[in-house]
């Protein structure tokens, strides 16, 4: 069964949540831009994430405006006006009044009337919160406004007197996850998981990494997936030293591995996945024992994952694995502490072991609390784990190090499982993807 969509009631008690955080400020979060593809085609809207978090409305050309103080209305949409003729070529809009019955608005206007409204809604709060985002035109509107009001402030004594991100109150909401949320996280996670499973029953030599692909979104749609929740990559032999890799035309030959990231939204939450396997079922020795290694790094690094722990710990028990394996096999020669420090393994591991997931791939809130400091790990984050090693064809040694013999070039591997903190350690939402060698091979 589906789960069910976000209720009207988190979405109020989230602004409830973040207007306590904003005191006497008011906050202006706007929809996402529509896109053009080419001439007069939009790609499909993808609605921002802030806004979409805090109101759970799914249409551009919008701005919501949460104003704790307001004695009548706390939070205000601006939206598109119901237009019947525009409505039958984009489709359906809630409308004004729509709005304020379905989404919990106080009030709602017509987005073209914020120049004359908005200014109500800002002028007794003692700072405006907003990103200064990529829209420079809607920038302008809200600095112009500001700036009226600072102007007025000599006669009025109130008036916002700073302009401020509000990132670092919205986003350590977003940070931890519902039990909402996390139904559709594992949903995400559940049909990417099912997409990475028929992949590899479908690949074999002669295909073209497009043709996977194919296989991998077909089930992300087929299942009710929204489609990928990033550009697709199915990188076979050495493609898969290349971080981004997202052509996806190459013929698969016997002896390959083939590594697949990909992962589907479902009601904009993501999947994130990668794998890695041979792709004529046996792996060649140099690619099982660089394939091993990977493999222990991210079982180790997933062990790290527990509540209390810094947010860097599980990158640096990866870090650490993948030094000493590489040293045992020759490949980096020295002390491991020196090329820890001196980052001389990156030439072969150059990112880093993951990253916080949800609505954003790369979901939103900060790493560190201060220049010093990991953000420390709590139930209801949900980050990737994700290692790898990559032997480009060309890679280069760090200074001092051992030039890399033919044999290991053009390995890469990833492996990525999504994992959500819980009160006692962390639970793999992707576990249903094989990942040991023998399920590799047994093929
Ligand atoms: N596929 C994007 C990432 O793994 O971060
Ligand atoms: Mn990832
Ligand atoms: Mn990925």
């Amino acid at each position: 069964m589906s789960p069910a969509p976000i209720a009207p009631a988190e979405y109020r008690q989230r602004r409830e949540t973040l207007m306590a955080r904003l005191g006497q400020g008011s906050a202006i979060f706007q929809s996402a831009p529509t896109a053009v593809m080419h001439n007069d085609v939009e790609y499909v809207f993808r609605q921002d994430s802030d806004f979409y978090y805090l109101t759970g409305f799914n249409e551009p050309e919008a701005v919501a405006v949460l104003a704790p103080w307001h004695e009548e209305h706390r939070f205000i949409l601006f939206v598109q006006p119901k237009d019947l003729e525009k409505e039958t070529w984009t489709g359906f809009r809630y409308g004004v009044e729509g709005v304020t019955e379905h989404f919990g608005a106080d009030i709602a206007y017509s987005i073209t009337e914020l120049e004359e409204k908005l200014p109500q809604y800002l002028a007794k709060a003692d700072r405006i919160y907003y990103h200064l985002g990529r829209d420079h035109h809607f920038n302008d509107t809200v600095i112009r406004h500001w700036q009226k009001l600072m102007a007025a402030y000599p006669r009025q004594g109130t008036g916002p007197r700073a302009l401020e991100n509000p990132h670092h109150l919205l986003h350590p909401l977003r940070q931890v996850k519902s039990a909402a949320e996390l139904s559709l996280v594992r949903e995400a996670c559940r049909i990417s998981s099912e997409a990475h499973n028929r992949a590899r029953s479908f690949a074999r030599p002669g295909l073209y990494e497009y043709q996977i692909q194919a296989e991998i979104e077909h089930t992300f749609r087929l299942q009710g997936g929204m489609g990928p929740a990033y550009p697709s990559i199915v990188a076979a032999g050495s493609n898969a030293c290349v971080l981004h890799y997202v052509n996806n035309n190459t013929q698969l030959q016997a002896g390959d591995l083939l590594l697949i990231d990909a992962g589907c939204a479902y009601d904009y939450y993501n999947g994130d996945i990668t794998r890695a396997f041979p792709v004529g079922g046996r792996f060649t020795p140099e690619q099982k024992i660089i394939y091993e290694l990977a493999l222990e790094a991210q079982k180790q690094a997933i062990a790290e994952v527990k509540p209390g722990n810094p947010y860097n710990q599980f990158h640096d028990r990866a870090v650490r694995v993948i030094v000493e394996g590489l040293l045992d096999l020759g490949l980096l020669a020295g002390d491991p502490e020196e090329i820890i420090k001196e980052e001389k393994y990156k030439p072969f591991y150059m990112h880093r072991t993951g990253h916080w997931l949800g609505l954003d791939v790369h979901d939103a809130g900060a790493y560190k609390v201060d220049e010093e400091t990991w953000q420390t790990l709590q139930p209801g984050n949900v980050l990737t784990v994700e290692p790898g090693i990559y032997i480009s064809p060309d890679i280069k040694p760090a200074e001092g190090q051992p030039e890399v013999p033919t044999q290991w070039r053009g390995v890469g591997v990833r492996i990525e499982d999504d994992v959500l903190v819980t009160e006692t350690g962390n639970e793999v939402l992707t576990a249903g993807v094989p990942k040991e060698v023998a399920d590799l091979e047994s093929l």
